[in-house]
């Protein structure tokens, strides 16, 4: 209430990136997570869940893209999130695309962005991984979230994977692979099969070595996909990722399409949020449909209440992540969506 009637109007006078890393220093701040957790500590055994080797205390985790230098886990365990994926990382840091590059669709709940893997590279964010990693309760599982730099090229692409991979390998408890943001050049034709068997082939031979160089597990790898796929090239994608046995696909990034929101001018970029779900929504009930238990399927795109969750577990999916409803709804959202899910549970018994 206080969010959506006072905090939020006053948030949307400003410039969205503005605002965004406002908002991400803030919860950098040490002291913030204290204050966060008394406002909003809510759990309960029943929300646990296995997923992959990992066992999460809830279900609900914060996607990437808000997160993009690791540098406020603590806050959004203090949240309540269950999980966090940070990143996208790339092997050099970058500045990203030109500004102006992220745009609020207040009528439509939706948001355009086409920021281009801005981040500080992988060298400090692992820094800041280890350091924050110690902090944190064990239960509060990070995924690392790695994809390519601009000047890559799409032959050499594994190569920049696998750096940020063995880079982040001691820390991550989960890595997805990302081959599917809209807004790095050539970024989503790593979707071919040629190039995904490459990429997907060589991080598991390299997950194999880590594993026993640390003596620790091998971990969860997630491919992160556009929901902007063929069925044809979906199939294919599958395809490549159960023969590479992979844990998982996050379904899905945000979309090119502009078909969900009615005809006009909008901005380049990829679109998430509201405008999104339908197009999620059925990507996740194809993945279900056809690859059925071998895949892990975490749920993305326009999740901004405890039935916009439900909707994407009945399709199949095991967690669920948000970024747009989070923007749109405020910090009190995860306490909401798990109460409800508790709610749910408790009349299901
Ligand atoms: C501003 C912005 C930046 C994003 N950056 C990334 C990113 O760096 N890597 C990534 O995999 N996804 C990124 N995403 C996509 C989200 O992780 C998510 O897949 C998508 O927004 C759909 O979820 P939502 O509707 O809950 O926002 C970004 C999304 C937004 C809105």
């Amino acid at each position: 209430m206080l969010y959506e009637k006072i905090i939020r109007p006053v948030l949307f006078q400003f410039d969205a990136e503005k605002i965004h890393n406002f908002t991400i220093n803030l919860l950098t701040n040490n002291l913030l997570p204290g204050i966060l957790n008394t406002l909003f500590k809510f759990g309960s055994e029943k929300l646990k869940v296995k997923a992959g080797r990992l066992t999460f205390k809830n279900r609900i985790g914060l996607a990437a893209g808000m997160d993009k230098n690791c540098t406020a886990l603590k806050s959004w365990n203090a949240l309540g999130f269950g999980f966090a994926e940070v990143g996208t990382v790339t092997p050099l840091p970058q500045e990203g695309n030109e500004k102006p590059r992220m745009f609020r669709l207040p009528e439509f709940g939706g948001i355009i962005n086409r920021l281009g893997f801005n981040n500080c590279g992988a060298d400090e964010f692992e820094e800041n991984l280890a350091r924050l990693k110690d902090e944190l309760p064990e239960d509060f599982i990070v995924g690392v979230n790695i994809g390519k730099n601009k000047r890559t090229e799409l032959d050499n692409a594994y190569q920049d994977y696998k750096f940020s991979f063995e880079k982040c390998f001691e820390h991550a408890d989960y890595f997805t692979i990302n081959v599917s943001s809209p807004n790095t050049e050539g970024l989503r034709q790593l979707q071919q099969r040629k190039y995904l068997n490459e990429i997907l082939k060589s991080l598991q031979a390299l997950n194999k070595e880590l594993d026993e160089k640390y003596s620790s597990s091998a971990k969860d790898i997630y491919l992160k996909i556009a929901p902007d796929l063929t069925e044809a090239e979906l199939d294919d994608v599958l395809g490549v990722s159960i023969d590479n046995n992979i844990t998982g696909i996050i379904a899905t990034n945000t979309t090119i399409s502009r078909v969900t929101l009615p005809e006009g001018k909008y901005e380049e970029g990829g679109l998430s949020g509201k405008p999104l779900e339908p197009i999620a929504n059925s990507v996740i009930k194809y993945i279900k449909q056809k690859a059925g238990d071998k895949l892990v399927i975490i749920a993305c795109g326009g999740v901004s209440s405890a039935g916009d969750v439900k909707e994407k577990l009945d399709l199949g999916a095991s967690l669920v992540q948000i970024y747009t409803g989070l923007i749109y709804e405020g910090p009190g959202l995860i306490k909401r969506i798990k109460k409800g899910l508790v709610k749910q549970k408790s009349d299901a018994d």
